[in-house]
Protein backbone atom coordinates (compact mmCIF):
# COMPACT_ATOMS: atom_id res chain seq x y z
CA UNK A 1 0.00 0.00 0.00
CA UNK A 2 2.86 1.96 1.16
CA UNK A 3 4.39 1.79 -2.51
CA UNK A 4 0.89 2.29 -3.98
CA UNK A 5 0.26 5.83 -2.78
CA UNK A 6 3.55 6.21 -3.78
CA UNK A 7 2.85 5.85 -7.25
CA UNK A 8 -0.42 7.72 -6.75
CA UNK A 9 1.65 10.94 -5.36
CA UNK A 10 4.39 10.98 -8.40
CA UNK A 11 1.32 10.76 -10.99
CA UNK A 12 -0.56 13.72 -9.29
CA UNK A 13 2.62 15.80 -8.94
CA UNK A 14 3.75 15.09 -12.55
CA UNK A 15 -0.03 15.38 -13.92
CA UNK A 16 0.08 18.87 -12.01
CA UNK A 17 3.31 19.83 -13.84
CA UNK A 18 2.23 18.22 -16.99
CA UNK A 19 -1.39 19.04 -17.40
CA UNK A 20 -2.22 21.92 -15.71
CA UNK A 21 -5.56 22.37 -14.28
CA UNK A 22 -8.01 19.85 -15.54
CA UNK A 23 -10.63 20.97 -12.88
CA UNK A 24 -11.89 23.55 -15.04
CA UNK A 25 -14.49 21.17 -16.64
CA UNK A 26 -15.16 18.93 -13.69
CA UNK A 27 -16.32 21.83 -11.79
CA UNK A 28 -19.98 21.27 -11.54
CA UNK A 29 -21.95 24.75 -9.91
CA UNK A 30 -24.66 23.28 -7.30
CA UNK A 31 -26.70 25.78 -6.79
CA UNK A 32 -24.86 28.54 -4.30
CA UNK A 33 -22.22 26.10 -4.02
CA UNK A 34 -19.02 26.67 -5.57
CA UNK A 35 -17.27 23.50 -4.38
CA UNK A 36 -15.99 21.18 -6.95
CA UNK A 37 -17.69 18.04 -7.13
CA UNK A 38 -16.05 14.40 -6.40
CA UNK A 39 -17.54 11.55 -8.48
CA UNK A 40 -16.69 8.75 -6.29
CA UNK A 41 -18.50 5.27 -5.43
CA UNK A 42 -20.54 5.32 -2.85
CA UNK A 43 -18.14 2.60 -0.95
CA UNK A 44 -15.16 5.35 -2.02
CA UNK A 45 -17.25 8.19 -0.74
CA UNK A 46 -17.72 6.21 2.87
CA UNK A 47 -14.25 4.97 3.26
CA UNK A 48 -13.36 8.60 2.26
CA UNK A 49 -15.73 9.98 4.91
CA UNK A 50 -14.54 7.65 7.24
CA UNK A 51 -10.95 8.87 7.36
CA UNK A 52 -12.59 12.43 7.94
CA UNK A 53 -13.87 11.38 10.77
CA UNK A 54 -10.86 9.55 12.04
CA UNK A 55 -9.12 13.47 11.02
CA UNK A 56 -11.69 14.81 13.59
CA UNK A 57 -11.29 12.27 16.18
CA UNK A 58 -7.11 12.95 15.95
CA UNK A 59 -7.69 16.50 16.08
CA UNK A 60 -9.73 16.11 19.47
CA UNK A 61 -7.09 14.01 20.98
CA UNK A 62 -4.41 16.44 20.24
CA UNK A 63 -6.09 19.39 21.75
CA UNK A 64 -7.29 17.14 24.56
CA UNK A 65 -3.60 16.23 25.78
CA UNK A 66 -2.67 20.16 25.01
CA UNK A 67 -5.21 21.28 27.06
CA UNK A 68 -4.31 18.20 30.28
CA UNK A 69 -0.64 19.12 29.37
CA UNK A 70 0.48 15.88 27.84
CA UNK A 71 2.66 16.63 24.71
CA UNK A 72 3.86 12.96 25.64
CA UNK A 73 0.79 11.49 24.46
CA UNK A 74 0.16 13.53 20.97
CA UNK A 75 2.90 11.15 19.03
CA UNK A 76 0.72 8.10 18.75
CA UNK A 77 -2.26 10.15 18.21
CA UNK A 78 -0.78 12.40 15.75
CA UNK A 79 0.30 9.24 13.75
CA UNK A 80 -3.55 7.56 13.52
CA UNK A 81 -3.95 10.23 11.01
CA UNK A 82 -0.60 10.39 8.87
CA UNK A 83 0.34 8.26 5.74
CA UNK A 84 -0.96 4.93 7.64
CA UNK A 85 -4.51 6.09 7.13
CA UNK A 86 -4.61 5.54 3.60
CA UNK A 87 -3.17 2.09 3.90
CA UNK A 88 -7.18 1.41 4.58
CA UNK A 89 -7.86 3.39 0.88
CA UNK A 90 -8.24 1.96 -2.12
CA UNK A 91 -5.21 3.86 -4.00
CA UNK A 92 -7.62 4.34 -6.85
CA UNK A 93 -9.71 6.74 -5.62
CA UNK A 94 -6.29 8.90 -5.40
CA UNK A 95 -6.40 8.84 -9.30
CA UNK A 96 -9.38 9.53 -9.87
CA UNK A 97 -10.05 12.64 -7.75
CA UNK A 98 -8.62 15.92 -8.88
CA UNK A 99 -5.25 16.56 -8.54
CA UNK A 100 -5.54 19.50 -6.13
CA UNK A 101 -7.24 17.40 -3.71
CA UNK A 102 -5.44 14.53 -4.40
CA UNK A 103 -2.45 16.44 -3.33
CA UNK A 104 -3.62 18.43 -0.40
CA UNK A 105 -5.15 14.87 0.84
CA UNK A 106 -1.62 13.43 0.86
CA UNK A 107 0.18 16.66 2.20
CA UNK A 108 -2.36 16.57 5.25
CA UNK A 109 -1.76 13.33 6.34
CA UNK A 110 2.29 13.69 6.01
CA UNK A 111 1.69 17.12 8.16
CA UNK A 112 0.33 14.70 11.07
CA UNK A 113 3.02 12.00 10.37
CA UNK A 114 5.81 15.35 10.99
CA UNK A 115 4.06 16.47 14.24
CA UNK A 116 3.97 12.27 15.55
CA UNK A 117 7.86 12.62 14.42
CA UNK A 118 8.05 16.13 16.17
CA UNK A 119 6.49 15.19 19.24
CA UNK A 120 7.81 12.25 19.74
CA UNK A 121 11.38 13.87 19.56
CA UNK A 122 9.89 16.38 22.17
CA UNK A 123 8.43 19.49 21.71
CA UNK A 124 6.66 22.10 23.42
CA UNK A 125 2.87 22.61 23.54
CA UNK A 126 3.48 25.96 21.51
CA UNK A 127 4.76 24.14 18.70
CA UNK A 128 2.29 21.38 18.95
CA UNK A 129 -0.77 24.08 18.57
CA UNK A 130 1.28 25.97 15.49
CA UNK A 131 1.03 22.70 13.99
CA UNK A 132 -2.38 22.17 14.10
CA UNK A 133 -3.27 25.40 13.04
CA UNK A 134 -1.28 24.57 10.11
CA UNK A 135 -3.23 20.96 9.93
CA UNK A 136 -6.50 22.64 10.51
CA UNK A 137 -5.62 25.30 7.29
CA UNK A 138 -5.78 22.28 5.05
CA UNK A 139 -9.17 21.08 6.75
CA UNK A 140 -10.75 24.00 5.94
CA UNK A 141 -9.16 25.09 2.59
CA UNK A 142 -10.25 21.36 1.37
CA UNK A 143 -13.74 21.76 2.60
CA UNK A 144 -13.93 25.45 0.73
CA UNK A 145 -12.71 24.15 -2.41
CA UNK A 146 -14.25 20.27 -2.75
CA UNK A 147 -17.40 18.34 -1.83
CA UNK A 148 -18.72 15.00 -2.57
CA UNK A 149 -21.15 14.73 -6.09
CA UNK A 150 -24.98 14.14 -4.96
C1 LIG B 1 -8.16 16.76 0.59
C2 LIG B 1 -9.38 17.40 1.00
C3 LIG B 1 -9.80 17.34 2.44
C4 LIG B 1 -9.01 17.53 3.54
C5 LIG B 1 -7.52 17.87 3.60
C6 LIG B 1 -9.87 17.36 4.68
N1 LIG B 1 -11.15 17.09 4.29
FE1 LIG B 1 -12.69 16.60 5.49
N2 LIG B 1 -13.93 16.36 3.88
C7 LIG B 1 -13.55 16.57 2.57
C8 LIG B 1 -14.70 16.41 1.71
C9 LIG B 1 -14.71 16.58 0.20
C10 LIG B 1 -15.79 16.09 2.55
C11 LIG B 1 -17.25 15.90 2.12
C12 LIG B 1 -17.91 17.26 2.17
C13 LIG B 1 -19.24 17.35 1.43
O1 LIG B 1 -19.53 16.53 0.55
O2 LIG B 1 -19.98 18.33 1.72
C14 LIG B 1 -15.25 16.05 3.91
C15 LIG B 1 -16.00 15.73 5.03
C16 LIG B 1 -15.53 15.76 6.34
C17 LIG B 1 -16.28 15.39 7.51
C18 LIG B 1 -17.70 14.82 7.52
C19 LIG B 1 -17.58 13.29 7.69
C20 LIG B 1 -18.91 12.55 7.57
O3 LIG B 1 -19.00 11.45 8.11
O4 LIG B 1 -19.84 13.06 6.93
C21 LIG B 1 -15.48 15.62 8.59
C22 LIG B 1 -15.82 15.39 10.07
C23 LIG B 1 -14.22 16.12 8.10
N3 LIG B 1 -14.27 16.18 6.72
C24 LIG B 1 -13.15 16.45 8.91
C25 LIG B 1 -11.90 16.86 8.44
C26 LIG B 1 -10.79 17.28 9.28
C27 LIG B 1 -10.82 17.39 10.80
C28 LIG B 1 -9.75 17.56 8.45
C29 LIG B 1 -8.35 18.02 8.78
C30 LIG B 1 -7.59 17.32 9.76
C31 LIG B 1 -10.22 17.32 7.09
N4 LIG B 1 -11.53 16.91 7.13
C32 LIG B 1 -9.43 17.48 5.99
C33 LIG B 1 -12.29 16.87 2.13
C34 LIG B 1 -11.16 17.08 2.92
Amino acid sequence: MRFSWFVVAVCAAAAMLFAGSVSAQRRSHARGDSREALTLSPAEAAEMLSGMRTYLETVQGIVSALAENKVARVPEIAARSGAKLLGSMNPITGLKAPIGFTMMSLDTHDKFDKLAEKARRGTSRTEVLTDLQDILGNCTGCHAAYRLAR
